[in-house]
């Protein structure tokens, strides 16, 4: 990976820009706007956000504002939790795509397993609405986030399309090696996010020194490790200055020793978040 604009390929031959700008707990209205503009303007071809975000018509203002071809940009939604079902599924796409001011997603994400007595089935019901809105091409790909590998086995017992996908918690400390592992093997792309831990990690001080051989903050660090595990990162800012910082990950390359040593560290935070043991 050279540059914001290479790509990881997924399996149905799509391409996804290698970083993606997150939209996590950007505020709705201008911040959204002005900050999905921006980064564009600086170089962002991939951007994700999701309905529980409530930003998606600001973020579809900023898309717009930036004067970017839409088919030069690849864009992510996911469907909420109380959306789950068959055309609960099918009524939020056309919500999202109306609130984006779009006409297709690139990708759409089943946001987080449905869990308690009936979660395989509404896993299953919003996974075939995802199926038939891919195959009238108004999705170019699916996916799952927050799915270990017990959720995405139910679900491909039965699922016509695996999952292209899945988007995790994934940063220094936390790299869910079963689920990273099952997904490598069903070719199922990972997507990391809070690469940066939600900004937890970016004090620590083992993360710091090993930033420093490189000259580069830790959040580019956790960035560019993302990238050399095969993991696609999607770090969040509202701040013109370190949305703009973290395009710098394709200049410098982390040892293998020091791949090494981050890839062993203990949990050293997060957003403390289990897809199994959740009240939302
Ligand atoms: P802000 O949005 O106020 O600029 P994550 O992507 O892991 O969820 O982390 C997002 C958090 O990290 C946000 O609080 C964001 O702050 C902060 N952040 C993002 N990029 C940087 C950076 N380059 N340096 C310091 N903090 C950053």
């Amino acid at each position: 990976m050279n540059s914001l604009k290479d790509t990881f390929r997924l399996r149905n031959g799509i391409q996804i820009p290698c970083i993606g700008f997150g939209t996590w707990q950007t505020p709705d209205g201008r911040v959204a706007e002005e900050s999905v503009r921006f980064a564009i303007e600086k170089g962002y071809r991939h951007i994700d956000t999701a309905a529980i975000y409530e930003n998606e018509k600001s973020v579809g203002i900023g898309i717009k504002n930036s004067n970017v071809p839409r088919k030069e940009l690849f864009i992510t939604s996911k469907v909420w939790n109380t959306e789950k079902g068959y055309d609960t599924t099918l009524r939020a796409f056309d919500k999202t795509l109306s609130d984006l001011g779009l006409d297709y997603l690139d990708l759409y994400l089943i946001h987080w397993p449905a869990i308690g007595n009936d979660g395989e089935k509404y896993n299953k019901e919003t996974w075939r609405a995802f199926e038939r809105l891919y195959e009238e091409k108004r999705i170019k790909a699916i996916g799952v986030s927050n799915f270990k590998p017990h959720h995405l086995e139910a679900l491909m017992k039965t699922a016509k399309e695996i999952p292209m996908v899945n988007q995790i918690e994934f940063h220094p400390g936390q790299m869910q090696k079963e689920t990273v592992d099952f997904c490598r093997k069903h070719e199922i792309l990972i997507e990391a996010w809070s690469p940066l831990g939600t900004g937890r990690l970016l004090a620590n001080p083992e993360l710091s020194e090993i930033a420093s051989h490189y000259n580069k903050s830790v959040a580019l660090l956790c960035i560019r490790w993302c990238l050399q595990n095969n993991v696609l990162p999607l770090p969040k800012s509202v701040t013109p200055s370190r949305i703009e910082e973290n395009t710098a990950a394709f200049d410098f390359e982390i040892t293998p020793e020091d791949m090494q040593t981050i890839n062993s560290m203990p949990y050293i935070g997060g957003s403390g978040l289990d897809p199994d043991n959740r009240d939302f």
